[in-house]
């Protein structure tokens, strides 16, 4: 089963910062033109995982609205999740 089918575009492309497709869509019809200005925008990309869940699929997006081809879509710079480290594992 298709779990995307029927949800058009309110399906989250960022799960982490809960934006939707549509959201997305709408910053590049309002005039956002790479990936940096969506995250601008919208803040997909700023969650916890710092894009890379959803960084390829705005690129995606962006093509599609552009009619780009994705290797066109300007490389985003992206941040390295940072994960907790305790006091006990520095000092190993
Ligand atoms: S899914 Fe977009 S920042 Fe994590």
């Amino acid at each position: 089963m298709d779990e995307n089918k029927g949800l058009g575009d309110e399906k989250y492309i960022c799960r982490c910062e809960e934006v939707t497709e549509a959201e997305i869509r709408d910053a590049i019809r309002a005039g956002a033109r790479s990936v940096v200005e969506i995250k601008r925008w919208t803040r997909a990309g700023m969650g916890i995982c710092q894009g890379r869940s959803c960084r390829r699929l705005v690129e995606r997006i962006l093509a599609e609205e552009l009619k780009l081809k994705p290797e066109e879509i300007e490389i985003s710079s992206f941040r390295q999740p940072v994960r907790p480290v305790s006091i006990k594992a520095m000092d190993e």
